[in-house]
């Protein structure tokens, strides 16, 4: 959805140009997106929210009545969603996990962790010793899998099936899982296994990887209760609402999970639960020709919402006309029909859209940018060249 919900409409409206940039989400929306997305899905299969997509308190507890659990991928989220969503279960996953981080878990009582080599099941299975005696902590391996050819070729990035330094090759899984069942780690034990391959696949190829994951696990010939398949479902800032097919991918699991009977699947998505319901609100500074090109200066900027720059996409946005001009001096407006929109930064990266169509545009116009749910805010550079932060507002038309 590239225009704003009427909600979200009416707060930019009625914000003065100093609350600008703000950040405006609507929780309603996302209540009803995450429902869609929780009955798309078999019963049996578990929906986790990864929080790395967009942590902030408001949106988690939103998402609560729809998932099964949270992933965290540091000490930092473990700690900030524990205490978001007190009593709710974690799986605790990502690269290079600390000592510290391995014993605030073991501390806490996490439910679940995703280990991610060799290296961290030893610290994992000395610390769990110390932290938790007596306690039996589940572990899921997690696997750098080739998947069938061809299925992670759409992804936007790919983690899996290539050399990265996320989870295990195949290869060296075995010696981890033998590690794990003959005794050699009395505390652990195997739950499972996990894998997130890429981000940005389509439900067909979703689909495939999910049945690559668990072809793999279930030839390893031990009993397994989870399989998780990870998340990265598309998320299309091209053409937003053209949305991931749930309903496919539901139907796709629900045949997966007929054929397993003994296993759980799980899903982590992020992207696709939060991206549609956050928006990032401005307000057009000056408008300027540069060498045939016309540009918008809007306040914030890239170090608010990174992500156009990340992926490299026009962030999908739509202009509010203002009609008031409150000052003395003239008012800049553009001349032709396509307006790039660029930020505050002295960079000349620190573009949000390019060749925006939106004639006529004039300094004190709106601009909302769509799909600001996910992976914006929270990656963004913020402290770069010093501009105010922007406003924060959660909008819950149903409470
Ligand atoms: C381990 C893991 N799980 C889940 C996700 C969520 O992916 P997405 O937001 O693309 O659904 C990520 C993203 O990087 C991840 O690394």
């Amino acid at each position: 959805m590239t225009r704003p919900t009427p909600a979200v409409r009416d707060r930019v409206r009625s914000l003065p140009p100093t609350e600008l940039p703000a950040y405006v989400y609507d929780l309603t929306a996302l209540r009803a997106h995450a429902s869609a997305v929780r009955g798309a899905l078999p019963e049996r299969v578990e929906l986790y929210y990864a929080a790395k997509a967009n942590p902030e308190p408001e949106i988690l507890a939103a998402l609560g009545p729809y998932v099964d659990g949270y992933e965290v991928s540091s000490g930092g989220e473990l700690a900030h969603v524990a205490k978001a969503m007190p009593g709710r279960p974690l799986a605790f996953g990502g690269p290079g996990k600390t000592p510290d981080e391995v014993t605030a878990a073991l501390e806490a009582g996490t439910e679940r962790f995703h280990v991610e080599s060799e290296y961290e099941l030893r610290m994992l299975a000395e610390l769990a010793r110390r932290v938790a005696p007596g306690r039996r902590v589940a572990v899921l391996p997690r696997v750098n899998l080739p998947v069938a050819d061809g299925s992670l070729a759409g992804s936007s990035l790919a983690m899996g099936g290539r050399p990265t330094p996320f989870g295990m090759d195949p290869g060296q899984v075995g010696p981890v899982i033998a590690a794990l069942t003959d005794g050699t780690y009395p505390q652990l034990e195997l739950r499972g296994v996990h894998a997130h391959l890429a981000s940005g696949l389509e439900a067909p190829a979703q689909v495939a990887v999910a049945e690559s994951v668990v072809a793999w696990a279930t030839g390893l010939g031990v009993r397994l209760g989870e399989v998780n398949v990870g998340g990265g479902m598309h998320v299309d800032y091209g053409d937003p609402e053209r949305r991931f097919d749930w309903t496919a991918y539901g139907e796709g699991l629900a045949r997966l999970s007929e054929r397993h009977p003994e296993l759980t699947l799980r899903i982590e998505p992020g992207r696709a639960l939060t991206a549609y319901c956050g928006w990032y609100a401005t307000e057009v500074l000056d408008v300027k020709h540069s060498h045939g090109e016309e540009f918008a200066v809007v306040r914030g900027g890239t170090h608010h919402l990174r992500t156009p720059a990340t992926k490299g996409h026009d962030q999908p946005c739509s202009v509010l006309p203002v009609d008031a001009w409150p000052h003395p001096w003239p008012r800049p407006a553009a001349e032709s029909d396509r307006v790039t929109l660029s930020g505050q930064l002295c960079t000349p990266k620190d573009v949000l859209a390019r060749r925006v169509p939106a004639p006529g545009l004039r300094a004190g116009d709106r601009v909302v940018f769509a799909l600001a749910g996910a992976y914006a805010w929270n990656i963004s550079h913020h402290d770069f060249l010093m501009h105010p932060g922007p406003g924060f507002h959660f909008l819950d038309t149903a409470g």
